[in-house]
């Protein structure tokens, strides 16, 4: 099995993408950096999770409670107030680890040289604390999966995605730094990572802990996304990159590009793509342009059993 560590603001989406991370992969660690809500309650979120699914093995790891320079704000409108849908969940008993998660991801790069994958479904603050404090990691790290980026919509500017507009700095240092990258911009995930009223029906008649789980951390997601984001249902961002890293199948199209990230102003946050490489520079990333949404699907629901 494959093995990675999953960095994650966590908040419902991410929730199950840590589910899917722990089904499909072997999950040496989640890491918490700052995001979507309160650090402390990412965190209790985390390892509520995992003792949720019966994963309470799997370490959690505390990392950046801030971004590298930029104010930013937590968005709870869009997860609800806690992050989970305003499930008032009982307080979990798994402790996090007393390891920082910079040094946990440093450690696990050397134990698995050449074999572990991040899952980077958040701000890249820990990732590229990581590099800095030892930019050899970029040599031993096998792939990085990100779900960060927009070039034309926005859905935290105009033109920035959530991720990216948190921490445009760590985007550029986790960019530029030599990782193999494999992106998922938010153009394609709310065209691909959609989950239609029709698809949260077929969730509750699962009728599982897991489908009872997902309905309720989801809640807010989905109320947020049908109300602001045109469509009828839930766009699950974090979940698809899982899923297409696990497998790659769900990726029909693909391009390598030259990507940046601008750090002014108005723009700020905005994924900067050399589509024609105009500027002559290296190909640092895969962009996933269409993903196939069934598929995803698939992988979901199966794993809600
Ligand atoms: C990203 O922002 C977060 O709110 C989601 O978990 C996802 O990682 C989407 O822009
Ligand atoms: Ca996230």
């Amino acid at each position: 099995t494959r093995k990675v560590i999953l960095d994650s603001d966590t908040a419902s989406d991410d929730t199950i993408a840590i589910l899917l991370a722990s089904k499909y992969f072997e999950l040496l660690g989640v890491t918490i950096v700052a995001g979507n809500v309160d650090y402390n309650q990412e965190v209790k979120n985390a390892l509520f999770t995992l003792e949720y699914i019966g994963r309470q093995d799997v370490p959690v790891f505390l990392g950046s409670q801030r971004p590298i320079l930029g104010k930013w704000r937590t968005v709870e409108e869009v997860h609800g107030s806690n992050g989970m849908g305003e499930w008032n969940y009982p307080q979990p008993t798994k402790q996090p680890e007393k390891e920082h998660a910079v040094d946990a991801i440093i450690r696990l790069s050397k134990e698995y040289y050449g074999e572990l994958e991040i899952l980077a479904i958040s701000p890249l603050t820990n990732i590229a604390l990581a590099y800095l404090k030892d930019p050899n990691i970029s040599k031993r790290i096998k792939k990085i999966w990100i779900m960060g980026g927009a070039f034309s919509r926005g859905n935290t500017t105009p033109i920035a995605e959530f991720n990216f507009w948190v921490d445009p700095e760590a985007a550029k240092i986790v960019l530029n730094a030599g990782f193999d990258i494999t992106l998922v911009p938010w153009e394609t995930a709310e065209l691909y990572g959609v989950l239609s009223e029709e698809d949260w029906n077929h969730i509750s008649r699962i009728n599982t802990r897991l489908s009872d789980f997902f309905i309720k951390v989801n809640k807010t997601l989905k109320e947020y996304s049908s109300k602001n984001q045109g469509v009828m249902g839930s766009i699950h961002p974090d979940s698809l990159t899982v899923s297409l890293a696990y497998d790659n199948s769900i990726i029909l199209e693909s391009s390598m590009k030259h990507v940046d990230v601008e750090l002014c102003s108005d723009s700020r946050g905005a994924m900067l793509v050399d589509w024609y490489n105009l500027q002559r520079n290296m190909v640092n990333v895969e962009i996933v342009l269409k993903a196939d949404n069934k598929r995803f699907k698939d992988i979901l629901f199966s794993a809600l059993y």
